[in-house]
């Protein structure tokens, strides 16, 4: 049975001074969960203090994107080797707010995924679809299009690799992120069996495998009925990871809904 997991996404929000406060007061209150994943993908420059104070707890650390050159003149990017030396277990890539905002294609996003597997880290890939994509009809054939862009460019081999590496894939509808719109639990678990049964026309024991996440204005009171769902694997997490209590509440469901299921 898979291990649920939960990761934060603190995208462009933080200070030292209250990232020092987040992070004590979320490792003080997940400190005795141990049957689910944690994790908190920082902004760059935070990854320091990341490192520091997450080291030798239960909360893991990522970044949130990584480039999809391994070094070079590229100003601005994050390699995956960097992220690794601030010893970064997970890194988010083709997040929705990168995929339209930076123009980051499922083309990059999975050159990304590569350098990411060749530095150590555990990729989180997210997919999903638009609001027009969803309200036309086409969402499973442009998250189908997303998958292939790393079950195709990489090949079963590096996807082997990936669940070594316990790679994570984030079902993520771009028309549920911080907009308080939740895809329902049947519509998140229906489109993750898609996306499970994309792998598993390869390979079916990675497909059995790779935990896939439900990302969307995901909170404590929604956490439950999502978690429950036989395909969902946890949560990533924007705007709640930023309140300690509703992303130890969060974790805590995770905990919960790990206990019920198994
Ligand atoms: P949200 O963000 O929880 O604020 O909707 C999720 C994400 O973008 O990862």
């Amino acid at each position: 049975m898979r291990r649920k997991l939960v990761v934060g996404n603190w995208k462009m929000h933080g200070s030292l001074a209250q990232n020092k406060a987040l992070i004590t007061s979320v490792t003080a209150g997940l400190r005795d969960l141990d049957n689910a994943d944690f994790a908190v993908c920082v902004p760059a420059p935070y990854l320091s203090q990341a490192q520091s104070l997450l080291q030798g707890t239960n909360v893991a650390w990522g970044g949130q994107n990584v480039s999809q050159h391994e070094y070079g003149a590229y100003t601005g990017a994050v390699s995956a080797r960097m992220l690794a030396d601030f010893g970064c277990t997970y890194a988010l890539i083709g997040h929705s707010e990168r995929r339209v905002l930076i123009h980051e294609t499922n083309t990059t996003a999975a050159a990304s995924f590569g350098m990411a597997l060749k530095a150590g880290l555990t990729p989180i890939f997210c997919v999903g679809e638009t609001l027009e994509e969803r309200q036309a009809g086409v969402s499973e054939a442009v998250v189908a299009s997303q998958m292939i862009a790393i079950l195709n460019t990489l090949g079963m081999d590096v996807l082997s690799k990936a669940v070594q590496l316990r790679a994570v894939i984030a079902y993520e509808p771009s028309w549920a992120i911080g907009t308080g719109r939740t895809a329902t639990p049947e519509q998140a678990q229906a489109m993750h069996v898609f996306i499970r049964k994309q792998i598993a026309e390869r390979d079916a024991s990675v497909a059995g495998r790779v935990r896939i996440l439900y990302g969307g204005s995901v909170n404590p009171s929604n956490a439950s009925q999502l978690f429950v769902m036989p395909d969902i694997d946890g949560g990533l997490i924007g705007r709640c990871s930023l309140n300690p209590d509703e992303f130890i509440e969060i974790c805590r469901t995770a905990c919960e809904t790990s206990a019920v299921a198994g």
